[in-house]
């Protein structure tokens, strides 16, 4: 979704900000701009539908000292909300005067009240259809109200920078919804601004004493070593260092050092990220296994001093379906009443909240709007909230209680792998800790013993990798007209959901994960020949129900394939896919895997790119 970078210092400003908007490409994004300030004020923009490349082509084609000699800039990545995908609703957005120049992250709900108070009683002429476009407006037309004399006296700067942060903190209270913006201004040369209202801002400083802003916590991580992460209501204004302001008043932040992530390169032997993060999701799972051991979590859950008695789970997509894994998991190892809620459906409902209620937030990016919307009525409510993430610092880390990282290092494929199946992982940990929180000797406990069937999962799922040919197989003879149901029941009911959502978001086909046992009510009807099933069956109980189930749908003609550890279910089959028998309770972690490759192979043979599905974001940071 949107991305934000801005940059200051001694190298050409368009440079860097190419650079930044690079690295946000992972989030998705349809369009890109740049606005960058000179030394005697000016400020020029430059907006492109499509990839930066578009952008970087249409710079190189520019006579380059017009703008190249800045060192101050803003830049930005769209992904289209308000306003169709083209270079006028893309940002930055300059004001009618041309003093300011904006990007803006999140959603304005009263932009259209706002644009028709601009339209009709200050004549202001829009160019874009955006929500965002009248943030610049605004903030010229109360800097032109209230420091007229600013512009036309021989003020300093520091006097003009204070002008323009108090404009920016009453644009904040007229504005209503989710923003972080990034601002320059002609009348301040090498300086920028930032304010955020319950959309992540950042700004970083390195050692060469270069500063930059992003939406994006691990974006900055390629810049700079120290961070500052803003608090809702927050500004700052950045220029050789920066100054941060609640209300105006100047306050002091604590940095946060910044590790470059590792390993974030393609290595030459994968073609695509996601091909590289389902062969990372052993290691993934290790990291994360080791990290949370048992003195850790008695460390970052100090209070967690007796079993809950309800716990949900809250998250969405694939977090959603890890919420599934972790209420039947939890409910089954702690006896406790345990739920898998939407988080976007938690806003709506009137869920039972009380002093024994544990939420739990499951999301890979810690951003997640929803997420974030759902944590904060659960903490209206006074509840205690712990956030399983994947991305330390991000915004769900500073609202949460307590974090529970997962340590699948950065995922940047959009269609998450190695991420899910650490989050299984760091449930599995987290609800067996819940049933002996209240344990003085812990040494009596299963932990070590649950962590030992975690390694041995890992090692059987580099076995997996190793051999998939017959799932390549498969992915070759799917077309793109082909709809597919995935079953399963029980835990494989996870399973199913997971490898349906995987393969729908980038290969377009139709599909659908249903509970093995639902199917008679009403979607057998759909069965026909034309049709794939997949059945996950790994559970003892239910596959001899699941076998009924794959006979049934193949007597109506349809095409199956069974990924199951039951060798009887390749009687019923057209593919059999043979995997090994684990910990049945835990086999999400690993019968998810030859599904991930499904997905990937499918996209691949359809020549789609993985990485970047149609109409998806790595991080929806919008409601
Ligand atoms: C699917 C996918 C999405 C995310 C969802 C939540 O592959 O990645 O469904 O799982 O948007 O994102 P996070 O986990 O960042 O909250």
């Amino acid at each position: 979704m949107c991305g934000i970078f801005g940059y200051i210092g001694q190298k050409p400003a368009v440079d860097q900000l190419l650079l930044g908007l690079k690295v946000l490409e992972y989030r998705g994004y349809d369009s890109a701009g740049i606005a960058v300030l000179n030394d005697k004020g000016s400020i020029n923009i430059l907006k492109r539908e499509g990839k930066i490349i578009n952008l970087l082509n249409a710079f190189k084609s520019l006579e380059k000292n017009k703008i190249y000699a800045s060192q101050c800039g803003i830049g930005h990545t769209r992904w289209a909300t308000h306003g169709g995908v083209s270079s006028n609703n893309a940002h930055p957005h300059i004001s009618y005067g041309g003093n300011f120049a904006i990007v803006h992250n999140g959603i304005i709900d009263n932009y259209r009240e706002i644009r028709n108070m601009l339209t009709n009683e200050q004549h202001i002429e829009f160019v874009s259809q955006t929500d965002s476009e009248e943030i610049a407006h605004l903030l010229e037309l109360e800097f032109s109200k209230r420091y007229s004399d600013i512009i036309r006296s021989e003020s300093t700067q520091r006097e003009r920078q204070k002008a323009v942060l108090d404009c920016i903190n009453v644009v904040a209270d007229i504005l209503k919804g989710s923003f972080a913006i990034g601002v320059i201004c002609a009348l301040t040369p090498n300086c920028i601004y930032a304010y955020k209202n319950l959309s992540p801002l950042a700004v970083g400083r390195n050692s060469s004493g270069e500063m930059y802003m992003s939406s994006d916590l691990p974006t900055l991580c390629n810049f700079c070593e120290t961070a500052y992460a803003l608090s809702d209501g927050e500004t700052a204004i950045i220029c050789k260092r920066v100054a941060f302001f609640d209300k105006g008043i100047e306050i002091q932040k604590k940095p946060i050092r910044l590790n470059k992530e590792k390993n974030t390169e393609r290595t030459s032997d994968c073609k695509h990220y996601m091909e590289k993060e389902i062969l990372e999701i052993p290691d993934a799972i290790l990291r994360t296994k080791d990290k949370l051991s048992l003195n850790y979590m008695r460390d970052t859950l100090p209070w967690l001093t007796k079993k809950p008695e309800t716990i949900y789970f809250l998250g969405c997509g694939t977090a959603f379906h890890a919420c599934i894994f972790a209420s039947y998991y939890t409910e089954k190892i702690c006896k406790v009443y345990c739920k898998a809620i939407l988080a976007s459906e938690f806003i709506c409902q009137d869920v039972k909240l009380n002093d024994s209620t544990v939420c739990v937030f499951i999301t890979q990016s810690g951003e997640t709007a929803d997420t974030l919307q759902a944590i904060r009525k659960a903490k209206q409510f006074g509840v205690r909230t712990i956030a399983i993430t994947n991305v330390a610092l991000s915004s769900i880390c500073s609202i949460s209680d307590s974090v529970v990282p997962t340590m699948a290092g950065v995922e940047l494929g959009v269609a998450s792998t190695k991420a899910y199946n650490a989050q299984l992982c760091a449930v599995v940990l987290l609800a067996v800790y819940f049933d002996i929180c209240d344990c003085i000797d812990f040494r009596h406990s299963n932990y070590a013993e649950i962590q030992s069937t975690i390694t041995d999962i890992a090692n059987r799922i580099n076995a997996l990798n190793s051999g998939k040919s017959k799932i390549e197989e498969i992915a070759k003879t799917l077309r793109r007209s082909d709809r597919i149901f995935f079953i399963g029941r029980g835990f494989d009911y996870v399973t199913a959901r997971e490898g349906a959502l995987k393969l729908k978001e980038i290969s377009y086909l139709y599909c659908d994960g249903l509970c093995g046992g639902e199917l008679k009510h009403g979607t057998l009807a759909l069965i026909s020949k034309d049709v794939y099933v997949v059945a996950v069956a790994t559970q003892t109980d239910s596959m001899k129900k699941m076998y009924n189930a794959v006979a049934e749908v193949r007597a109506r003609g349809a095409k199956c394939i069974c990924v199951s550890c039951f060798e009887k279910l390749n009687e019923v089959s057209d593919v059999f896919i043979p995997i090994e028998h684990v910990e049945e309770t835990m086999s999400p972690i690993y019968s998810i895997v030859p599904l991930q490759q499904l997905a990937y192979l499918t996209a691949v043979s359809f020549s789609l790119d993985p990485d970047k599905p149609r109409n998806l974001a790595k991080s929806v940071t919008v409601e």
